[in-house]
């Protein structure tokens, strides 16, 4: 038996104003298509905002279904709208604005386990890394380099 070590580093900014100018107007696009979610049974809006090689910004929110499994996460609603619109381009960077809309969360939101499945299959449809920068609706904002970085031991169609 060899123990072996997952490592993953993440950049934590005070807040928005720390971050790229080109970033930072990627997460207020975040934040305002949160505005938009539709989440009557959560009450818990999601906004992402994806960049492409293109320049374009794809944007999405959650969508929520009164049969609960069918609703839909913010990042996949934005990733399978650029992948279905702009199936040659690259994703270079997602931003994700998350927080309840009954107080006010600070904390950053990660993507949830599914949403981080369908970014991997991007990141190797296209072999590069996609950058993601989430955050709550104010305060702190968590950089990660690499979707890898935030599921290791990913199940990938090279296993198919
Ligand atoms: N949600 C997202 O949009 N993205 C995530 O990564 C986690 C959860 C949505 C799904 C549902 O509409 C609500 O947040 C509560 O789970």
């Amino acid at each position: 038996m060899i123990k072996k070590q997952l490592k993953a580093e993440v950049e934590v900014y005070d807040g928005i104003s720390e971050l790229d100018e080109n970033v930072q107007s990627l997460m207020h696009k975040a934040l305002a298509i949160r505005e938009k979610a539709y989440a009557p049974y959560s009450n818990f809006l999601v906004g992402a905002a994806l960049l492409l090689d293109n320049g374009e910004v794809v944007t999405g929110s959650n969508q929520e279904n009164a049969s609960y499994p069918s609703g839909l996460c913010a990042e996949r609603t934005a990733i399978y709208w650029a992948g279905a619109n702009y199936p040659d381009n690259k994703i270079l960077q997602i931003a994700i604005s998350a927080s309840s809309n009954k107080k006010k969360n600070e904390t950053p939101i990660p993507p949830c386990g599914a949403c981080r499945q369908a970014i991997a299959e991007y990141e190797q449809k296209q072999k590069q890394d996609i950058e993601i920068f989430f955050m709550g609706i104010a305060g702190k904002v968590v950089k990660v380099n690499a979707l890898r970085d935030i599921l290791p031991l990913a199940f990938e169609n090279k296993y198919l």
